[in-house]
């Protein structure tokens, strides 16, 4: 079984314990949702900082309406090279 970021629950943010449930929560809650209220809330970034584009990504899918609800096409992990298996 594959990793999956957009998989409900899914840890993001290893190095902080911040799962996708946490960052949706999170977006649902504000008017304006962004990365760097992960950062504020969390400290997602401060660390190693691989968990920002997954974030970035789960975000502008949220915000067109394709995250949570549907899986896009395009899903993948291809930011730092890994393959899907
Ligand atoms: S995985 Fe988020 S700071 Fe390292």
């Amino acid at each position: 079984m594959s990793w999956d970021f957009r998989q409900p629950g899914t840890r993001i943010c290893v190095c902080y314990d911040v799962s996708n449930d946490d960052a949706l929560k999170l977006w649902r809650e504000s008017e304006q949702p962004s990365v760097e209220q992960l950062k504020e809330k969390h400290g997602c970034g401060d660390n190693c900082a691989t968990c920002i584009p997954y974030f970035r990504t789960l975000l502008r899918d949220y915000q067109r309406g394709k995250w949570p609800k549907g899986e896009s096409a395009s899903a993948g992990t291809e930011w730092f090279g890994a393959k899907k298996k």
